[in-house]
């Protein structure tokens, strides 16, 4: 049987864990269930490789038909992003909550502001693909359009992608904070691997 936490603590109605009380007993004993850290990884992977492929080799290459098939990866991969978010927000509904921590409400406006950036992000661009023809020239019917640069959706595309950048880089510098400044095992709750029985 999986071991998610102390009893005490199910439903997110433990004791609240100061920030700087390091609480390490009670934060250690929650994990995430299993299913949740494989979508948070794998997903959190995924994501990283689309915003640093989509930025530095996507965005840089001229709209040949060698780019055809960059095209389809970077929007096999986007859905396949967005699909994993909708499972982790399908799991956290089923699985036990973490016990509360004092910024929780920040946490959780973060983790949901994650998740719905991705989702914006994947909505907008197969929106730019279909209008630009883009998604066209995937499947075959047709050549690239030779820029997307005049397309309002590819800026909002864009400017989602840079949003994201940003949240990205706060949310793993709270995990990394929590980690070794206020030292309560936050991240052993997302860490892999086997739960106790
Ligand atoms: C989590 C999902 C996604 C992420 C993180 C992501 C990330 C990116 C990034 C970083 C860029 C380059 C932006 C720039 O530097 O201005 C980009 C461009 C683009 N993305 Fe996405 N994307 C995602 C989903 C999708 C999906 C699902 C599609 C289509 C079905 C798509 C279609 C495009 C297109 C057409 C471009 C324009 C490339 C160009 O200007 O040459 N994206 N994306
Ligand atoms: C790459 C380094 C990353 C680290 C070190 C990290 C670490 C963590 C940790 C420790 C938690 C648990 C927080 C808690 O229980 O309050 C968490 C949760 C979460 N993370 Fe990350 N994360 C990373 C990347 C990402 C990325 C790229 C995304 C999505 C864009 C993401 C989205 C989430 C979400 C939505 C949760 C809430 C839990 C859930 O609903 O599954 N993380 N992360």
């Amino acid at each position: 049987m999986l071991c998610y936490q102390d009893p005490a603590l199910a439903g997110g109605g433990g004791a609240k864990i100061g920030h700087r009380n390091p609480g390490t007993h009670t934060m250690n004993r929650f994990r995430y269930a299993t299913s949740q850290i494989a979508v948070h990884w794998l997903a959190a992977a995924l994501i990283v490789f689309l915003l640093v492929t989509g930025t530095f080799v996507l965005a840089e290459m001229p709209n040949t038909a060698d780019k055809t098939g960059n095209f389809r990866m970077h929007m096999i991969l986007g859905a396949l992003a967005a699909v994993l978010v909708v499972v982790r927000v399908l799991l956290r509904r089923v699985k036990p909550r973490p016990p509360a921590v004092v910024a929780e409400k920040w946490a959780h406006l973060g983790h949901m502001g994650l998740n719905v950036l991705v989702l914006l992000l994947a909505m907008s661009g197969v929106a730019l693909s279909l209008q630009s023809g883009v998604l066209a020239a995937v499947l075959g019917s047709a050549p690239l359009p030779e820029s997307l640069d005049g397309w309002t959706l590819r800026k909002v595309h864009g400017l989602l992608t840079r949003l994201l950048m940003a949240l990205v880089a706060v949310h793993v510098l709270a995990a990394l904070y929590h980690q070794w400044v206020v030292k309560d095992g936050l991240l052993l709750r997302m860490r892999p691997g086997k739960h106790q029985a």
